[in-house]
């Protein structure tokens, strides 16, 4: 998901999109060659990295969550050492290999605002808002729109318990959740070209279902900062840009949010991104998928597997854009 043109296999701005389309092929596998490679070795990862120093985080002490598989249980999980060094994070840059930057990220204090359309707006900070409301793991699958895909144990809380927390009135139409802004660190926002900060938005329904997850925690421990600490949205049902991570803003509106990829690129980048197979994206086939980990591509579901408890969301929708 790249806009500039900063090296020559890059596509001019206009063109903007997902990584996949940038790297050719022989360049995609060996950028995730590189990633899984050192994997396999079990190349040392710092400690920060691996979550694993639960002195460090204040919240440690609340993982591993009681497991909800209501959703299902999907398998085989993704190896955790995979999802924490692969990843999209573009205000660290624009390859997959931004956890050692990511590290530098302060997330303590971390205040959330929500405004809008609510009864009152507020601040809160994340240690006093995830004591508020009851933590759980689930397990979801993950399906990147540039055909990547993995399986990961989020802990976290679902977005309706989020939702009714900040209290909505008046009947909002849409949620928008935007990242920090913070160039001095995040330091491809001091690109201008690019509509910082990260935004994404769900219909309040979207956002009221069950399946709708904040994540605090990754692989029965405090999330780390590559994967969108300290809270993240999840959901599993739509391409993976919309699950914007380091999220400091929630609010609620009557006006669909216009996301960071949708402003950069509307007609390949859309508002609902629901996963669908027989959808390509205008430049390439999402029929297959290509686990993190495995040499072999497996066909993409519908919905990602999820169509049974989303579907329904959408049968008043059809006239939509439904899934780009
Ligand atoms: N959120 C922010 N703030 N910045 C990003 O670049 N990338 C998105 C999403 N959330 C992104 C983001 C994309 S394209 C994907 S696929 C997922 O995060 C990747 O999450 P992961 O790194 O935990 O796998």
């Amino acid at each position: 998901m790249l806009i500039k043109r900063k090296q020559g296999w890059e596509l001019p701005e206009r063109q903007a999109a997902p990584e996949g389309l940038y790297l050719d092929r022989r360049r995609l596998v060996q950028a995730m060659g590189l990633g899984l490679a050192a994997s396999a070795a079990g190349l040392a990862l710092p400690r920060a990295v691996l979550a694993d120093d639960k002195a460090a985080d204040p919240t440690a002490h609340l993982y591993p969550a009681r497991r909800d598989d209501r959703f299902g249980a999907p398998s085989p999980v993704t190896p955790e050492r995979l999802p924490i060094t692969y990843n999209n994070y573009y205000e660290f840059g624009t390859d997959k290999s931004i956890w050692r930057a990511a590290q530098k990220l302060d997330i303590r204090p971390w205040t959330i605002k929500v405004s809008g359309k609510v009864e009152k707006p507020f601040e809160i900070g994340f240690d006093e808002l995830i004591a508020k409301l009851p933590i759980e793991e689930r397990v979801y699958r993950h399906r990147c729109v540039e055909t990547w895909s993995m399986i990961v144990p989020w802990s976290g809380f679902s977005m309706k318990s989020l939702v009714e927390f900040c209290k909505p009135a008046g009947n909002p139409k849409y949620v928008a959740m935007k990242t920090l802004h913070k160039p001095s660190v995040m330091f491809e926002q001091k690109d201008p070209l690019w509509p910082w900060p990260y935004t994404e938005g769900l219909a309040m329904d979207e956002a009221m279902h069950d399946l709708t997850f904040i994540a605090t925690g990754l692989y029965g421990k405090p999330i780390v900062k590559q994967n969108g600490a300290p809270l993240r949205l999840v959901v599993p049902w739509k391409y993976g840009f919309k699950s914007v991570k380091a999220i400091v803003s929630i609010e609620f509106t009557d006006k669909r949010p216009v996301s960071f990829w949708e402003a950069l690129q509307d007609n390949e980048y859309g508002f609902w991104a629901n996963v669908n197979p027989a959808v390509p994206h205008p430049r390439w086939s999402q029929a297959t998928e290509k686990p993190l980990g495995s040499d072999e591509r497996i066909p993409t579901q519908i919905y990602n597997g999820y169509g049974e408890f989303v579907a329904s969301l959408y049968t008043n929708r059809k006239s939509e854009k439904l899934f780009m």
